[in-house]
């Protein structure tokens, strides 16, 4: 079992699989973003052998992430590695989609439980614009192909930026009316790469919850007011689906936070929000012992840090949000 020294188990991991996307969100990664070189990212054999290490700490829920998870070669046999590692309960996905309506069906019979796909909007010039030439209808497609393959239930992201898509909530809240889906709003948050929008174009999840409310009226508590994951969950009265609100930046959730990182190119990142990283890849390849690196892993949780800075100005910008994976 990995604890902190505040006390919190530490069991969920997050795998960034790939650095690389296929879109180039705007409040992502600018559009020169350029991508490591394969050979200095994790290799298949490198994320199972992690995998099962963490595995054997006591880590045993994990999301894949990028950049863009699905664009990463042989992605279903390596999914299929990690899914069938002992310990590993629960596998899921955050991916933008544009991959889904060809990819859901092999995910989910190599052992893919659930998916969250990043939508912001369901107005295509606007999807366009805030991807700089993504397809809403890829996204579309993708979704419905991961509903029927079973990836669910289904959660839907979106990041709202002012001057975007602030008033698009709406109907992506709608969606939930018809769908058993949870439709996630998320406060945009500051890395590298797109920093100043980051800061200056953020709506809080308080406006989101404001500009929704105006549409459908009084939102009720959904999940008996507790957060499920980062989310604060809500319903319209008589919807299929929930709506939840995602307040990194104005209310963090950093107390109930038991999560750790592994970026693609193979550090351990215990805050998302805090540069502080911990190199595994490299002792790795210098041909440490299994031993070594699970010291390296209990000591990084040990001295996970309580929580971001972001109230008191500090900003990590040692790298992109698509270099983390959310
Ligand atoms: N702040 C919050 N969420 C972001 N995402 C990408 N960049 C940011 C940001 N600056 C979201 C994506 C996707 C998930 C991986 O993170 O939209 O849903
Ligand atoms: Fe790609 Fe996701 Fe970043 Fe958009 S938010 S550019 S889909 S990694």
């Amino acid at each position: 079992m990995a604890l902190d020294r505040f006390g919190r188990r530490i069991h969920y991991l997050r795998i960034s699989l790939t650095d690389h996307c296929n879109l180039r969100c705007l409040y992502c990664m600018p559009e020169e973003m350029t991508f490591r070189p394969n050979a200095e990212l994790l290799q298949d054999d490198e994320i199972l052998l992690l995998t099962r290490l963490f595995a054997g700490l006591g880590f045993d829920k994990i999301r894949l992430t990028g950049g863009e998870p699905t664009v990463r070669a042989q992605i279903v046999e390596l999914v299929g590695g990690i899914t069938h590692t002992p310990g590993v309960h629960s596998v899921s996905m955050t991916t933008n989609g544009v991959l889904l309506a060809r990819l859901a069906g092999p995910l989910a019979e190599a052992g893919l439980q659930r998916v969250n796909i990043s939508i912001d909007t369901l107005n295509p010039a606007k999807f366009r614009r805030l991807t700089r030439w993504g397809d809403m209808e890829d996204v579309w497609e993708g979704i419905l192909a991961a509903e029927q393959a079973g990836l669910t239930p289904i959660k839907l992201n979106a990041v709202v930026v002012k001057g975007y898509n602030e008033e698009d909530v709406v109907d992506l809240a709608r969606l939930t009316l018809e769908h058993p889906w949870q439709v996630r709003f998320i406060e945009m948050m500051p890395f590298a790469g797109a920093t100043e929008m980051q800061i200056t174009q953020m709506v809080t999840a308080a406006q989101i919850q404001a500009q929704v409310e105006a549409a459908f009226g009084a939102l009720e508590a959904a999940n008996g007011g507790k957060l499920d994951g980062e989310a604060r969950l809500f319903h319209i009265p008589g919807a299929q689906g929930d709506i939840g609100f995602i307040s990194s930046v104005s209310a963090p959730f950093c107390a109930t936070c038991t999560r750790a990182r592994l970026t693609a190119d193979g550090v351990l990142r215990m805050c998302l929000l805090r540069e502080h990283e911990i190199n595994l890849l490299k002792p790795l390849r210098a041909g440490a012992t299994l031993d070594d690196l699970r010291n390296l892993i209990l000591e990084a949780v040990w001295n996970k840090p309580w929580g971001h800075g972001l109230a008191e100005g500090e900003i990590a910008l040692n790298r992109a949000m698509s270099e983390i994976g959310g």
